[in-house]
């Protein structure tokens, strides 16, 4: 191998760009069905080449390194001995699949042991050699980064003053509060955002620099632009100057939501419908969309839109549909039996009208379900909070290779 491929192998991996592979294998057949694997996968520059462990040897010697690693250990007596060997010049995080054709559960263990992401048997087919090169690599990392995202909660009212804001606020506050979820409260209303106003709390000019300033979306930019409002709670709020009213076409949104989901397991959106409308990226971002409506006949009709707007845009979120009742019944009202038909499909909660309640949370500063905890109102903001739940942990399936060694 020329000095020029090895410098090639060597230069960092960026794993958006494919996987970067080197194999060496002892047979044709696997290295053909390899071959062509690597034609229909993206996979960056790979090095398929014959000779086997020693070959291997000597390109890692030579400073070559990939993400992956693949070895055939058949033509060596003491493949563990050889894989110990091979630790010592492999660069510290590839992950290494073995090929060989000793089928002895004692040894797959031996070798698992000493590191390595998977033993294969030969004859390997093409799927075999696709399922343990996905799982050793990219596939299983992005499969668990995807995981371990937090979830975009976007609430849009179907109106203004349908209680959309107070939904969110409250939702935040139960996640973060009694379900212990980190969270992270987004009010997007950028000019007449109540949110901070209902904590108590300023705006300051944080989330204004988070705006204009995308390209500077860090960790530690975003932890700065926040206000801290609870434990476990940031908010992002700001006030706009009303006389200079702008619209942000400044990116920010998807870095931001990128950013927040990877430190917060709830990401609460406060999505004024013509911010949805305006910036379709944050609805599309959405795995809720929670839609909130009053008995209203216009509330009914637009939350009808939203969830077929909802629907275009984030194909794959969960849409709920939420009745609040922001007033006392009143004569104009659509019957509570003819909204839920009208909607075609049942309401994810219906939050009773609760002045008292909403008076006491405004006057103290704080969201309903902190200062009137059992409140009808509460009990069924916190049914809908309890609907957003974290999934239990499942434990991680047996793993297939021991299983295939074993039949
Ligand atoms: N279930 C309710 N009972 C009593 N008042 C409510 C209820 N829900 C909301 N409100 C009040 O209605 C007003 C409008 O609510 P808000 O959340 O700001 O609406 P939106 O964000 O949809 O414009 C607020 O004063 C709020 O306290
Ligand atoms: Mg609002």
């Amino acid at each position: 191998m020329s000095a020029s491929a090895v410098r090639k192998l060597s230069e960092p991996s960026d794993a958006a760009e494919g996987l970067s592979l080197m194999a060496f294998l002892a047979d044709d057949v696997t290295r053909q069905t390899l071959s062509r694997l690597a034609g229909e996968r993206n996979w960056r520059e790979p090095v398929i080449e014959g000779g086997g462990l020693e070959a291997a040897h000597r390109y890692l010697a030579d400073g070559a390194s990939s993400d992956l690693l693949i070895v055939d250990l058949s033509e060596t007596s003491d493949p563990l001995g050889a894989i110990n060997g091979l630790a010592d010049v492999c660069e510290p995080g590839t992950r290494v699949i073995a090929l060989g054709t000793t089928n002895d559960v004692k040894l797959f263990r031996s070798l698992i042991e000493s590191g390595i992401a998977d033993y294969l048997v030969k004859p390997v087919s093409a799927d075999d050699l696709l399922r343990a090169i996905d799982h050793a690599s990219g596939v299983r990392a992005a499969a668990s980064a995807e995981a371990a995202r937090g979830q975009i909660i976007a609430v849009v009212g179907a109106r203004g003053g349908v209680g959309a804001s107070t939904v969110a606020l409250n939702l935040a506050w139960l996640l973060s509060q009694e379900q212990g979820r980190k969270v992270a409260l987004v009010d997007l209303d950028l000019h007449f955002g109540s949110l901070a106003l209902s904590l108590d709390l300023e705006t300051g000019n944080g989330f204004r620099d988070v705006l204009q300033n995308p390209s500077r979306i860090d960790p530690l930019f975003l932890e700065r632009a926040s206000i801290r409002a609870a434990e476990r709670l940031i908010l992002f709020g700001t006030e706009e100057p009303l006389a200079t009213a702008r619209h942000w076409d400044s990116g920010a949104f998807k870095p931001l939501l990128a950013e927040l989901t990877k430190a917060h397991e709830i990401v609460l959106l406060d999505l004024p419908r013509a911010m949805a409308l305006e910036h379709p990226e944050l609805l599309a971002a959405a795995d809720v969309a929670l839609l909130v409506g009053d008995l209203s006949l216009s509330s009914l009709r637009d939350i009808l839109r939203l969830k077929t707007l909802t629907r275009e845009l984030a194909p794959k979120a969960r849409t709920t549909l939420l009745l609040n009742r922001p007033r006392p019944p009143g004569k104009n009202d659509v019957p509570p039996a003819e909204f839920a038909k009208t909607l075609g499909e049942p309401v994810g909660g219906d939050v009773p009208y609760d002045a008292k309640a909403a008076a006491q949370a405004a006057g103290g500063g704080k969201p309903l379900v902190a200062v009137a905890k059992s409140s009808k109102a509460a009990q069924a903001l916190r049914k809908l909070a309890l609907g957003f739940a974290a999934p239990k942990k499942r434990s991680t399936p047996r793993r297939g290779l021991l299983a295939r060694l074993l039949k």
